[in-house]
């Protein structure tokens, strides 16, 4: 059986190129639903239904085990796919997402003031504050959202100059609170983590996912033989988008560096209209 990794778009193969890189030899199926992308802006409500077409699609594709690579799909609807829809209709198989592993880490370093910026869903959601409280109730969680920034990173004409106003005026309140960690809550945002560093200081430790995520996984299949036993290790990866748009072939150029293979994309429909 496969891994499959699932994304709103493009942007969860950072994640990916992280899991291929320290986990090469497992199967992997990665999905972005790039014909709805973005996410971020949208309901919660939607996000979960959206969520749920993209796990039915992956589970048929023989996926033992999805990681739900998207901040905003994990924020808003992991907890319920994991209590309520895995158990009626698929209790054997698994869904993971890209907080808890990042939340954990930020245990680990005892953080004090912690910065963390995503999608309007994101942050709304309250999902990573929430998390982190947990372990570390005393920290103090500061969130911003940054709409702007996953349609600049996708936008093919880029401006250094844009991008270090729209940071300095994202980031000017955490600045000002002297946070001592940010977590970069977005997949996008790895793309643009030197510009992000650069903006918030040396001395903030600036947290991207991608091999947090792919160390978690490591540990989750040592932990759970039934689940690994149960995984193919051919290397075979495929890839279905919903939208072989003009731009998915730069964009799966600069989220997936040299392992971007554009020959092996298939468009598929995943929604039921
Ligand atoms: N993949 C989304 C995330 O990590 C960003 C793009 C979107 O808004 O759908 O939050």
């Amino acid at each position: 059986m496969n891994i499959g990794v699932f994304d709103s778009g493009l942007g969860g193969l950072t994640i990916f190129k992280s899991l291929l890189e320290n986990l090469p030899e497992y199967n992997y199926i990665y999905l972005g639903d790039n014909a709805r992308v973005p996410y971020g802006n949208r309901s919660q409500e939607i996000i979960y239904q959206f969520t749920k077409e993209a796990i039915d699609f992956l589970f048929k594709q023989n996926c033992q085990l999805i990681i739900l690579a998207c901040n905003t799909a994990t924020s808003t609807s992991l907890h319920k796919i994991q209590q309520e829809y895995l158990p009626k209709f698929y209790p054997d198989r698994r869904v993971l997402g890209v907080i808890k592993p990042v939340t954990e880490k930020i245990t680990d370093r005892n953080f004090k003031k912690i910065g963390v910026i995503g999608t309007k869903a994101t942050i709304n959601s309250g999902a990573f504050t929430r998390e982190i409280k947990k372990t570390l109730p005393d920290a103090l969680i500061l969130q911003q959202s940054c709409p702007l920034l996953v349609p600049y990173i996708e936008d093919s004409g880029r401006n250094d100059k844009v991008l270090q106003l729209i940071l300095k005026e994202y980031l000017a309140g955490l600045k000002k609170e002297n946070i001592d960690s940010l977590v970069l809550a977005c997949t996008h945002y790895e793309i643009i983590k030197k510009e992000i560093q650069r903006e918030i200081g040396p001395q903030v430790e600036v947290i991207s996912e991608g091999k947090i995520v792919a160390d978690k996984l490591r540990s989750y299949l040592t932990k759970h033989l039934d689940i690994e036993k149960k995984l193919e290790k051919k290397k075979q990866r495929t890839y279905f988008v919903t939208d072989l748009s003009q731009d998915f072939k730069k964009l799966m150029r600069l989220f997936l560096g040299s392992h971007a293979n554009e020959a092996s994309i298939k468009q598929i429909k995943i929604d039921n209209g």
